[in-house]
């Protein structure tokens, strides 16, 4: 029962316009074009960092920081340690409530492994100004295989909302020419 029936009852039977299923044709292979551009730009674009992710501890991480923190500290730079780890290394970021903890200072044209993990809430990694972006959860551990190839100091803003001092949640990297 309808306010305003159809004239014709049986509507829903009818052909479809040539244009029409030439416009879903068209809208389907752009699609598929669309699709088909994202495994693209994976590889080609530059754009997404292939990453690995594992379960992890606040507890087992933070030793793991803390480990390389203090065999690679440098220098003191307003109360955050400056951590030179060695080439090709493994190198812990710490993601907390409102820190990146610590400095790092990695060498221009080497590779590492970056772990990057929160200790409390989520965050997010932003790398300026070359602008790489990642998430960063509690409970995991994020790697990325990083080969810095500009020298120059780097600022990491936390681009998730995370609470009252969200905004202050700055810290710094360096890269630095080869010794
Ligand atoms: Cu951490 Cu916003």
């Amino acid at each position: 029962m309808s306010l305003t029936p159809p004239s014709q009852r049986i509507w829903w039977n009818e052909s479809i316009p040539k244009t029409e299923v030439l416009w879903i044709i068209i809208a389907f292979c752009w699609g598929l074009v669309m699709f088909f551009m994202m495994i693209w730009w994976h590889g080609a674009g530059e754009q997404n960092l292939s990453n690995e992710a594992y379960r992890n501890t606040p507890e087992a991480y933070s030793k793991k920081a803390d480990e390389m923190i203090a065999a690679y500290t440098v220098r003191d730079e307003n109360g955050f340690p400056v951590v030179r780890p060695p080439a090709g290394s493994d190198v812990y970021l710490i993601a907390r409530l409102w820190q990146w903890w610590p400095i790092l200072e990695l060498e221009k044209d080497q590779s590492y492994r970056l772990h990057v993990m929160s200790m409390d809430w989520q965050h997010g990694f932003s790398l300026q100004p070359v602008n790489i972006n990642i998430q960063v959860h509690p409970g995991y551990d994020m790697v990325m295989t990083v080969k810095p190839d500009q020298a120059g100091e780097y600022g990491i803003i936390c681009n998730e909302f995370c609470g009252i001092g969200h905004h202050t949640m700055l810290g710094k990297l360096y890269v630095v020419e080869q010794q």
